[in-house]
């Protein structure tokens, strides 16, 4: 049995509350353009907003927090920016780990973590370790991922381990092996800074999640501007395939 249902296979409990919010956090590089900063700035000030929508998500009971920080197409940046991003990653593991800690809050980062640098890869061991048994909060990085990667490298594994399967392998297969697979579906999807895509997120589990776009540059997307998306998330009709008379019981209709 899988341990959360599927949106095209079950039908999803929904509650007022969304138990996953996941995020694409854009528009740190336009946020300090505007103030004639840096673009690294605005990453630097992007960080305090993770710490303010940490406790938010905290507050308002949402279990599940899934923040994309780095894509695998962002190593196209120019090196400069690359490398100061990496280093406010390892910085920020350093300083917050703690903090999360004795918030309840369980830290895993997902994506392919063999391209960066060892330091690195040991501080986000640690800092999954040290964090493991907390259940407040499940804080997910996405770094160095990218939702085409995650498909993959689950068809691979799941090749491997189950060869003579070949030819009748379903949805539910799959899942154990993608990397969200200790989370049920986001319920909510936030894109701040404007652009209305993807950007190769998390294409499978993005499946029936509402999208919610926003203008609002990531620096600039407070605990007022995450309220206003729960608010829009709570006037939303999930359907998952039905009809709205189906949801309201309503026969004569
Ligand atoms: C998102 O902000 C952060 C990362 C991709 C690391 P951007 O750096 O993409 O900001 P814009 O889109 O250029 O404003
Ligand atoms: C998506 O933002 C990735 C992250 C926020 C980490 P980008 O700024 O890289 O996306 P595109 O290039 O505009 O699609
Ligand atoms: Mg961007």
């Amino acid at each position: 049995m899988a341990l959360f249902s599927s949106s095209t296979r079950d039908l999803p409990q929904v509650a007022a509350v969304p138990a996953h919010v996941a995020v694409i956090m854009d528009g740190n590089g336009r946020w300090a353009k505007k103030r004639f900063l840096p673009r690294v700035a605005g990453h630097v000030k992007g960080v305090e907003l993770v710490r303010e929508m940490v406790r938010a998500c905290l507050e308002r009971g949402v279990r599940y927090l899934t923040l994309f920080a780095f894509s695998s197409e962002n190593w196209r940046r120019p090196q400069e920016e690359v490398t100061l991003l990496m280093q406010l990653f390892v910085k920020a593991l350093e300083q917050e780990v703690e903090k999360l800690h004795r918030n309840g809050v369980r830290l895993r980062v997902i994506g392919d973590l063999s391209r960066f640098e060892p330091r690195l890869q040991v501080l986000i061991r640690q800092a999954e370790e040290s964090t493991a048994g907390n259940t407040s909060l499940d804080l997910t990085i996405a770094a160095n991922y990218g939702g085409r990667w995650d498909i993959m490298q689950a068809v691979n594994r799941m090749a491997l381990a189950q060869p003579d399967q070949a030819g009748r392998w379903s949805e539910a297969d799959i899942e154990p092996y993608l990397s969200m697979n200790f989370a049920p579906e986001p319920d909510l999807f936030i894109r701040t800074g404007g652009e209305e895509r993807i950007s190769n997120f998390l294409l499978w589990q993005l499946a029936y999640t509402e999208f919610y776009f926003t203008p609002t540059l990531w620096p600039d997307f407070d605990t007022a501007e995450f309220g206003k998306a729960i608010t829009s998330y709570q006037q939303r009709e999930r359907r998952f395939g039905r009809t709205s008379e189906q949801l309201t019981g309503d026969s004569n209709a």
